[in-house]
């Protein structure tokens, strides 16, 4: 695992989005994996600029999100997939029909999770796959437990984790109580991972990717046993 230190979030989105421009212009039809939470919202900023101004070209990558709420329709203002139309999707030339985020209003959960990971592999698997981190040490919605999925899987989500969702929603109980996520072996076959951490609020968790131990009560921790995963926290998560 490498870390990169940054001052603040200004720097940090920077550097991930140098990163990710870096993937689409060595390898134009690349496999982006993608995030969603306020993290990634910086990087998606400034690749949106790198479009418009420096020409980053998209047209011939394609994406696939991580996760989606369960029951969620795409077109809910906090859905992932709208989420991903604002952030960037309609800031970039990526096209629509590239881009996967999984199906939160699908009547069968263990086929589409099933057709998800498929897809992914028939895509050639990702190139780069983007993260950020729960407060509780999640990715994607792999959720702390005593084991956890290797595939794309529907899950309950936590308290801690609807608690800290709660923000975008107009109350604790709106937020969906299930989620669709990729699994963390859809996750770990990705050729690189880019995690993103950002915040005091993400102190703790950052802390359990310094020391060598894996643990499932902290998903993000078997990052450590991908070889080419790349750690960005700005001072206040590092700092606490
Ligand atoms: C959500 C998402 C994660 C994300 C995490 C952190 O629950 N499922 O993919 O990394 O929250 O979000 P934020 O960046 O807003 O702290």
């Amino acid at each position: 695992m490498r870390f990169i230190l940054t001052e603040d979030y200004e720097e940090l989105s920077r550097r991930a989005a140098e990163i990710i421009a870096a993937q689409v212009r060595e390898k134009p039809a690349c496999v982006l994996g993608l995030a969603t939470g306020s993290t990634p919202i910086g990087a998606y900023r400034e690749l949106a600029r790198m479009y418009r101004e420096e020409g980053l070209d998209f047209s011939r990558a394609r994406s696939f999100n991580l996760d989606e709420y369960y029951p969620m329709s795409p077109d809910h203002p906090q859905s992932y997939r709208y989420f991903m139309e604002k952030n960037l999707f309609s800031e970039i030339n990526l096209p629509r029909e590239m881009t996967a985020v999984p199906s939160g209003d699908t009547d069968n959960p263990p086929e589409t999770c099933r057709a998800y990971d498929a897809a992914i592999e028939d895509a050639g698997g990702i190139d780069l796959q983007l993260l950020g981190i729960g407060q509780n040490g999640h990715i994607g919605f792999n959720e702390p437990d005593d084991t956890l999925y290797a595939s794309t899987h529907l899950t309950p989500l936590t308290e801690d984790t609807i608690r800290a969702n709660a923000r975008f929603f107009s109350s604790a109980a709106e937020v969906p109580t299930h989620a669709i996520s990729m699994g963390m072996g859809s996750i770990l076959r990705a050729r690189k991972i880019l995690l993103l951490v950002s915040g005091k609020n993400k102190h703790e968790a950052l802390k359990n990717l310094y020391h060598d131990k894996i643990d499932p009560h902290c998903p993000a921790t078997f990052l450590k046993l991908h070889p080419d995963a790349t750690v960005i926290c700005d001072s206040e998560a590092y700092n606490g």
